[in-house]
């Protein structure tokens, strides 16, 4: 069964599709890692307004794609209307029938408990089956959120209040975590990618779309002030031969879950698969 998403509403489907078509765009590499087949099915998540899911069915791909917002969900079935949507989150969902793979592009960072996402990925492929995505790492944007950060502490919210919206590994980290889950990791690789933000406003329209839960922190009359001090504070490291860019960095990654072995959950790895240590185990 699947938890019911958070009742916050997150994203703007229609401010989305105007200023981050950048997003699905990007994703293509990802997409080529995944390397779909014609008649495999799989399973995108995070989906969005349903681009990669479109891209996918049109390669002959039985594809559904999930999603936790039901803003984006509602806009992806409206584009796409013979196409599969499912409101479901990453860290509590299952399939009925088990996936050829699992894609994943600009999602996974959004999901704040990685382990249990991973662990029902692991569960919904095939044996053979492969997880592919990419994500955040460790230190992305990192210099847009300082210069917020900053922005709504100058407004006089405490550092204390400030959210943690985001998961970004290092590739160490969550190689390990796909490793203690079951995976086989074939490829990972972490890069930065700076990414043009187009137009004057680009830097705003970024916050607008993804710092909600930042900008929530302050009435929306004080908003527009706010944004306009984080662009003061951002300009020196972000504006970049008239034009702003975030310093994005991703992982893109290909895990797979062993032909043979272990069932989901119960890798070698896994914490909880160990047997409490005994006086045995001690040195004399
Ligand atoms: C990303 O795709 O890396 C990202 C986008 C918005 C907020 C945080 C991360």
């Amino acid at each position: 069964m699947n938890a019911p998403p958070s009742p916050a509403p997150r994203w703007d489907p229609h401010a989305y599709e105007a200023r981050a078509s950048f997003v699905t765009r990007l994703g293509e590499d990802a997409l080529a890692l995944l390397d779909p087949q014609p008649g495999e099915r799989i399973l995108d998540l995070g989906c969005g307004t349903g681009e990669h899911v479109a891209a996918l069915a049109a390669r002959g791909c039985l594809v559904e794609g999930i999603d936790a917002d039901p803003a984006m969900i509602a806009r992806a079935r409206e584009r796409y209307p013979t196409l599969t949507f499912r409101l479901a989150r990453g860290e509590q969902f299952s399939v009925d029938q088990p996936l050829d793979a699992v894609f994943s592009n600009a999602a996974l960072h959004w999901m704040t408990a990685p382990e249990a996402v991973a662990r029902c990925v692991f569960a919904a492929l095939r044996p053979g089956g492969r997880f592919v995505g990419e994500l955040g790492a460790r230190g992305n944007v990192a210099q847009l959120r300082a210069a917020l950060e900053h922005a709504l502490t100058k407004f006089g919210i405490p550092r204390s209040a400030l959210p943690q919206p985001w998961y970004f590994p290092t590739p160490a980290e969550y190689a390990t975590l796909l490793e203690r889950v079951g995976f086989t990791v074939e490829v990972l690789l972490a890069f930065a990618r700076p990414t043009p933000l187009a137009g004057e406003d680009g830097l705003v329209a970024w916050y607008r779309i993804f710092a909600v839960d930042y900008l929530r922190l302050v009435p929306p009359e004080q908003q527009a002030a706010v944004l306009a001090r984080a662009e003061q504070l951002a300009r020196p490291q972000c504006w970049i031969d008239g034009c702003w860019v975030a310093d994005y960095s991703r992982l893109r990654f290909r895990a797979r879950r062993p032909l043979t072995g272990l069932s989901p959950g119960t890798g070698p790895s896994a914490p909880e698969a160990l047997p409490a240590p005994t006086a045995a185990d001690r040195p004399a």
